[in-house]
């Protein structure tokens, strides 16, 4: 099966071409230098609440359940990529705990074996559900969490969710600031005008849970394409915000973490912030992404999405080998394709036809 990179929405310049990966072997490297270790796996598009930063209140389509990747496929894809290199696998959604066999799918990654080192299993998460949730992943090998928390006031959690459910993400905090899991990150998209008075409180509430807070630049992925820079709470913005309150002194050896990090007067805390559309990180992006109706994407912005499904499910190609080294040739000619950066700051710039949600965060 050849690799071929289906373009969505409108065909972008310098779109990538698709040699022949037959025969590669060794990690995933792209023609920029950049080796992949971190695939985030979406789940599921569904969510337990509607961030309207995200997904409309209604009017959502959602994937149809057949096209959805099944435990069998998620595994198979994930084997093949550590043994491309990867080391890391994100599980994500929209809400990855709405998955229904979310603790058997980190069992069964959680035992691959990956020549680059050992795999980590990370989760990305409302927190709804967490609680209950949490002893049996981390059984099943769970290694870290992430929660988005955009903010803690209540009224305005119901606002910005538009669901009443405040109460549950602090359950799932609370569970898992309790657990071993460390780092526990919390991420907090900033927006102006929504939650740009709460700054301070955030990351005080994040220390209250001996967590790190990081906060997001709101991105253009929202599926209501509503996004408007001028709203938009810059890196520069919320570092300003929490000068008031704290001395902030850059943390060095970032590596190809998306986050810079700060020590609050001193440390022994510290605050992240993700800086996607005023100080993006792409030079040293190891992220790749596989959304629930199996989708490879290089980046988060990408209009391009690499297809497995022919790989996984054809018929003709019963043979476990070939099935193998088609999703290793569909990682590679993903891989190949990326391009330098994202292009979010061109005037041109074309939002991504999915919305985070149906993306994987
Ligand atoms: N911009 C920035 N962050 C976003 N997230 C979802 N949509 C956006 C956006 N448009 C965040 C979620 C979650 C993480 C997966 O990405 O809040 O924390
Ligand atoms: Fe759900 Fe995350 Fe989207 Fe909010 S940002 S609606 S929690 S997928």
């Amino acid at each position: 099966m050849t690799s071929v990179p289906v373009t969505i929405g409108m065909p972008r310049i310098g779109a990538p071409q698709s040699p022949d990966f037959s025969g590669e072997s060794g990690p995933l490297r792209d023609t920029h230098g950049r080796i992949h270790r971190d695939l985030r796996v979406s789940l599921t598009d569904r969510c337990s609440l509607r961030c309207t930063y995200c997904m409309p209140e209604q009017g959502n389509e959602w994937l149809a359940r057949q096209s959805i990747l099944d435990l069998d496929e998620i595994e198979r894809v994930a084997r093949v990529a550590a043994a491309a290199g990867v080391t890391t696998f994100r599980l994500t959604g929209g809400e990855p705990l709405l998955r229904k066999d979310i603790v058997e799918v980190v069992r069964r990654l959680a035992v691959i074996k990956s020549p680059a080192g050992p795999v980590q299993i990370a989760m990305t998460t409302n927190g709804i559900r967490l609680g209950e949730y949490l002893p049996d992943l981390i059984a099943a090998g769970l290694s870290r969490v992430n929660i988005s928390i955009d903010t803690i006031r209540r009224e305005r959690f119901h606002e910005l969710t538009r669901r009443d459910r405040l109460d549950d993400v602090l359950e799932g905090i609370a569970a898992a600031a309790a657990s071993d899991l460390r780092p526990l990150k919390l991420n907090a998209v900033a927006m102006r005008g929504v939650n740009d008075d709460e700054l301070v409180d955030l990351v005080e509430f994040a220390i209250s849970q001996n967590a790190q807070l990081r906060f997001i630049e709101q991105m253009p992925l929202d599926a209501g394409h509503t996004w408007d820079r001028t709203q938009m709470v810059t890196r520069d913005e919320i570092l300003a915000a929490l000068s008031e309150r704290w001395q902030l002194a850059a943390v060095p050896g970032r590596g190809g973490a998306p986050a810079e990090r700060w020590t609050l007067d001193g440390g022994p805390h510290t605050v992240g912030v993700i800086a996607s559309v005023t100080a993006p990180f792409c030079g040293d992006c190891d992220r790749l992404r596989l959304t629930a109706d199996g989708q490879l994407r290089n980046c988060l912005f990408s209009t391009t999405e690499y297809d497995l499904m022919p790989v996984l499910r054809a018929s003709s190609t019963g043979d476990v080998k070939d099935i193998d080294a088609g999703i290793d040739r569909m990682l590679r000619s993903c891989v190949h394709g990326k391009l330098p950066g994202h292009a979010i700051n061109d005037p041109g710039f074309l939002q991504p036809a999915r919305g985070m949600n149906a993306i994987g965060g």
